[in-house]
Order: C-alpha cells, then structure tokens, then sequence
C-alpha cells in the first residue's frame, strides 16, 4: 500500500468534515448535510461516504473528491500542504516524499565512494590475518566466495590505520567522519590549555559486514568483535544521511529477486545469520540492524512479497519477550541490539499493509546459522511451518504452563484477547476466539465476558476518540473502488500508450474518453492528469516523462504503483481489454452511488418542497443514460471475450 492509501485509509472522512464544522446526518450508510462550499442553506446536497472516503456535492457545486480534495478546497491549500497536513493527523511519516536534491545527491555519491573503497582497505586486511580468516572459515563455515559476495572486511587493530591510510590517500577528515569511519572526541572545553579534538578509527579489530540499500548502494557498516571481551558485540556505522537503520534491511539487494521468485520473505536477527542462510541457498532471508522492525522495513519488503516470515531467537520469541512486547512502551523495543517482537505492533501492521506475517521460532537454542549448519533442509521445514502471529503468541505462553489452571487461563486470556479483539478482521476475531477457547478449554462465551478480568476485551466504537493518536489506530480496509482505481492507473502507469487505445475504444462505445473526473482520489488525478500530458506531448520516452513532470509528492508513490502492477497481463490486448472491463466498472459503481443518492435527495425534496428537484432530476437523466451505455459496453466486451 502507498503511503497515500495509508492515509487514506488511517483518516476517518466523517470525522474530518465534521470537526471542518459540517454537520453530518446519517442517511443509510451515507453521511448527508449543508455543503460547506456555497452557501445554499436551504437543502442539504452534500454527501459523505464513508466506505470509500469520499464525498460529493450534487447541489451548485456539482464536484466531489477525497480527504485531500476536502481539505484542500476548504483550507485554500494545494495538494503538498494538504498531504502534510493529513499524513500527521494519522501519524504517518512522510520522510520518503523528500525527494534528494542535486547537491545533496552529489555529497551522497561521495560519502558511497568513500564507504566502497575502505571495503577494499577492510578486505586487505581481512587477508593478510591468518586467525579472522579462519575463524569466518572454520568456526563460521564461510567460504571464500561467500566472504568475496558479501565484501567481508577487518578492521585492524589501533587508533590511526584507516585515518592515516585515507588521509595519505587524499580524502578529507570531514568526509570520512560524515561517511561513519572515523570518530570524534570533542575537545574538553572545560580544562584551559585541553583544547585537542581526537579523531580517530571508528572501527578496530573488528569483522567488517558492508551494508547496502535495497538498490545494493554502499550505506554503511555493521561490525562484530573478534576479540570476545570487547563491547559491544556489534558496532554499526553512526546514522548518516546514507544510513537510516529504520529504513535499510540487511541483505535485500541480494535477497530481492529470490524474494519475488519464492514470494516469501523471511527475516532473521543477525547479519551472520543472513550471510550463512544465502550460501546454504536460501536468498529470500534478510535482517534488521540491531533494532526494532520498523514500519518502513515492512514496507519496503511488501513491495516484493506480502508473505513475510519472522524467523526469532527463543528467548526472544518465548514468553519472556512476549510479555514484553505486551507490556513495554513500544520505544522501549527500540533499543539499539534487541529485535523487538511487539506482537501488537506487527499485528497492526500486518493490517494496515495487508501482509501475512508468521512467526518460525528457532529450536534447540540455536541460531539460524547454526540450525542450516546443522541440517540444511531443516530450516525449510522451519519456515514451513511458521505459524500466524496470534496462534503464536498463544502456543508460547502455553509452553510449559498447566493448562487445567484457572489462575493460568485467566493469564494467558488476558494477554491474548486484546491482540485478538484488536484485529481489523471480524472473521479472523472469530477465528482467534475459539481457537484461543479450545487451547483453554473453555467456553467461548466466558472469553469475550468480564470473567477475564482487568482485559478491556471491548473494541472502541468508531469515532469515539477524537484525539488524532486514537485516531491512528482504527485500520479501514481498502475499499473497492479505490483498488480499482489503484490498478487503472497503475496500468496507465506503466503503459502510457495505451491511453490512445483506450479511449478509442470507450469511444466506439459511445462513451466518453477516459478523464482526470474518471478518478475519485486526488493523487490519482493528479498522476493520470500527467500520463494524459505524457501521451498528448507525444513523448518518446513517455516513463521518463512520467518520472520528470510528477509532483515530487506524487513520484515516491510510482514505486509502489509499478510494483501493484507487476502481475499486468503481457498481452496487450487482454490488457487492454481488463482495464476497459475495469473501468467500466469503476464509473457503473461511481454511477450507482450517485443515481441512488439523487433519488434519495430528490424524494427530501419532494416532502420539505424544496427548489432543487428539478438539478436533481436532470442529473438522473444524465447518470440512467449513462449506465445503459455502460451496459452494453459490458456486455459488448464480453461476448468478445
Ligand atoms: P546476536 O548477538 O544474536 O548476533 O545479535 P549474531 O548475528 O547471531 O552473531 P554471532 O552469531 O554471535 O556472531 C543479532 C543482531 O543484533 C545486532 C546485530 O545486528 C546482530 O547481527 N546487535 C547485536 C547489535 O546491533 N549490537 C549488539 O551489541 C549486538
Ligand atoms: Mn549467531
């Protein structure tokens, strides 16, 4: 999901327009009131939908749109400020819309050429010393070839190798501080006469493991002791604006195709562990850095797979870490060299990217590379059989438990229901329930009542909370007709040329030619607002098109449309014939809510004898029309098929 459609789905449109000062009424499962854009007091002609974050004027006004639309007309902003403004009322960060400027991408470059070459100073090092070669080799089972693919490097021992070595090289002090290689100790300003700032090694006698962004660009280091008395255990290059922790998972560049091949991700803890996995042949395997799985890291893996397996320590998985993903403040789980296992906070975002997420809890102690070292096939059976996040959460607060315990029961319900009444899906609520009541055999009924006591067993009523942090945690699910939008425009997206085809066709059947009015989401309009120039330009190139006349906060989101619409039918003309039937269903639904709602407003009207009867009626007439020719088209089109 782009972060567009997260906004979208965290923001409650009822609440917005209500707190803009409309007052809404329920009518049906819509929302109706005085249109806040002209000022006819008389009839209420405005309608919110809730289900798919929409809303629609059918009086003076006659236009419509989404939360951004809303805003954006209300406030007088454009699209970027409106953005802004709802990306932090749901809580959604909005880093990534921050596009690289040429100088800063330039200074990027250089810190990267930097990092590359101390890979090269490391892996000298690395084979001049006999004894870390052989502990990668014969303790840590590494070959060659594996130490050769994943630029494995030593950091010798000592204050001044690499500053003495690069400074003779040529390279600036301030560049190999900002690249992460060296550190500094300010000067003592306290002490007259102390004023020596050190600079010296960030890393000594360490095992150097490079790290590189998804695109396999050079972003820093992580850096195991080889001298076991040394702390801490794993030193990572400092944040730099190369290296975001939160936003680079180890491993991905290399693991992204296996990933998409096997359409399964799975996450280790250790980087040792990812490079020992890749060699035994298992490539779909990546690791965070010593930190909390973030939000970003989920997502940059959803881009490739929603199936995503978490492969845990045992003590991390078991019950110990479990309780503390329950308990803890979340940023507690942020501390740097823990993996937080926040069972709540994956589920969330299990929803809210609509992921699959299982957890493989590892046996015996054991690390990932120790069990492939072990036996290489039982490491697929692992994976295999990793369970769902709730089922696993029970199954390790069993472990070793009596069951047949009261005291026990009411335990375990307590920590289990809030994870269980806390999922979006009803379905799975259901499901969770009565798995959850056969593992304590007890009566489903006694699970949901007061009986587990001091559980807040019951879910918040929708809008209830007006604070945006309540706000944050309600997860709607993505609605179809923003789905289908998702995927016309992404099909456009990606064949430009195709808009010629298209709107041939749609001519042919007497309909008119696809435009901005077509899509209800304003992000949407704006993209299929700059395919329409790319295709009317006549540009060659139309991608790079595309790429150039994109809003900047509009560009970060084509990564996300490309890669929903990685699947397209490599058939043209069945491709062109799925987004037609597409897009005929996309206005018939458009068509449907709107002819209903007029019929609504117009029997209002009929009773209170108001004076719109007759915008109302016309309007009909338009929208019946236009659903007989969409009819035919539909039927048209499939008899074709
Ligand atoms: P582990 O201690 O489990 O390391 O930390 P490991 O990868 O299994 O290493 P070996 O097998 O003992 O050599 C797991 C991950 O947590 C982070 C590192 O990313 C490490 O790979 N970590 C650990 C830190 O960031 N800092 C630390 O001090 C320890
Ligand atoms: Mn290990």
């Amino acid at each position: 999901m782009s972060t567009i459609d997260e906004i979208k789905a965290r923001i409650d449109i009822v609440d917005l327009v209500s707190e803009a000062g409309v007052k809404l009424r329920h009518a049906g499962k819509n929302y109706t009131g005085f249109c806040p854009f002209h000022d006819n007091k008389h009839t209420p002609a405005f309608v919110v939908w809730p289900e798919s974050g929409t809303w629609r004027c059918f009086g003076q006004c006659n236009e419509g749109g989404d939360i951004f639309k809303f805003v954006m007309k209300r406030e007088g902003i454009d699209f970027k400020e409106a953005l802004a403004k709802l990306a932090d009322r749901a809580g959604v960060k909005l880093e990534s819309f921050v596009a690289e400027r040429p100088e800063a991408r330039e200074a990027h470059e250089h810190l990267r050429a930097v990092l590359e070459d101390a890979i090269v100073y490391y892996r000298t090092h690395l084979f001049n010393n006999k004894d870390v070669l052989t502990y990668l080799h014969e303790k840590r089972k590494l070959t060659d070839a594996t130490i050769e693919t994943f630029g494995l490097g030593y950091a010798p021992q000592g204050y001044e190798n690499l500053l003495k070595n690069f400074t003779a090289k040529g390279y600036m002090e301030q560049d190999l501080i900002d690249a992460g290689l060296l550190s500094v100790r300010e000067a003592d300003t306290s002490t007259p006469g102390h004023s020596d700032t050190r600079i010296y090694d960030k890393f000594r006698n360490r095992i150097m493991i490079p790290i590189r962004d998804e695109n396999g660009k050079m972003a820093g280091f992580g850096a195991r002791i080889v001298d076991p008395n040394d702390v801490p255990k794993f030193l990572n290059s400092p944040e730099t604006p190369i290296f975001t922790k939160g936003h680079i998972l180890y491993g991905l560049d290399r693991a992204r195709k296996p990933i998409r091949a096997a359409d399964q991700a799975v996450i280790v803890e250790g980087y040792l562990d990812v490079i020992a996995l890749h060699q035994a042949g298992y490539e779909n395997v990546v690791s965070p850095m010593g930190t909390a799985l973030t939000e970003d890291q989920l997502r940059l893996l959803k881009r490739s797979t929603r199936r995503i397996v978490l492969a845990l320590d045992p003590d991390v998985a078991g019950q110990k870490a479990v309780l503390r993903g329950l308990d803890a403040a979340r940023s507690a789980m942020d501390r740097e060299g823990e993996l937080g296992f926040d069972a709540r906070g994956l589920l969330r975002n299990e929803a809210r990217l609509q992921a699959d997420l299982r957890v493989a809890s590892m046996p015996d102690d054991l690390d990932p590379d120790e069990i492939v070292a072990r036996d290489r096939d039982e490491w697929k059976r692992l994976i295999e059989n990793a369970k769902p996040i709730v089922t696993h959460v029970m199954d390790s607060l069993a472990v070793g438990q009596n069951l047949n315990d009261a005291k026990v029961k009411n335990q375990i319900a307590a920590q289990v229901l809030p994870l269980i009444e806390d999922l979006p899906s009803p379905l799975e609520r259901d499901t969770y329930r009565q798995a959850l009541a056969r593992m304590l055999r007890v009566d489903e009924g006694s699970l949901t009542s007061t009986l587990v006591q001091g559980v807040p067993v019951k879910r918040k009523p929708r809008g209830s909370g007006s604070s945006p942090q309540v706000q944050k945690m309600p997860v709607v699910a993505l609605n179809p007709t923003l789905k289908i939008e998702s995927y016309c425009i992404g099909a456009l997206f990606r064949k430009p040329a195709l808009l010629y085809r298209l709107d041939r066709k749609l001519q042919e059947f007497g309909l008119s030619a696809l435009a901005v009015e077509d899509f209800e989401y304003t992000d949407h309009q704006l993209v299929f607002g700059v395919i329409r120039l790319a295709v009317e330009q006549d540009e060659k190139d139309h991608q790079h098109y595309l790429m150039s006349h994109l809003p900047e906060t509009i560009s970060s989101l084509s990564k996300d449309l490309l890669a929903e619409t990685e699947q397209l039918d490599p058939v043209e003309d069945k491709l062109l014939d799925e987004l037609l039937s597409r897009l005929l269903d996309l206005r018939r639904v458009y068509a449907m809510a709107n002819i209903n709602q007029l019929r609504f407003f117009q029997e209002e009207e009929q009773q209170q004898g108001g004076g719109n009867i007759k915008i109302y009626q016309e309007q009909a007439v338009q929208l019946t029309k236009l659903l007989n020719s969409l009819d035919q088209a539909k039927r048209k089109l499939s008899s074709k098929r």
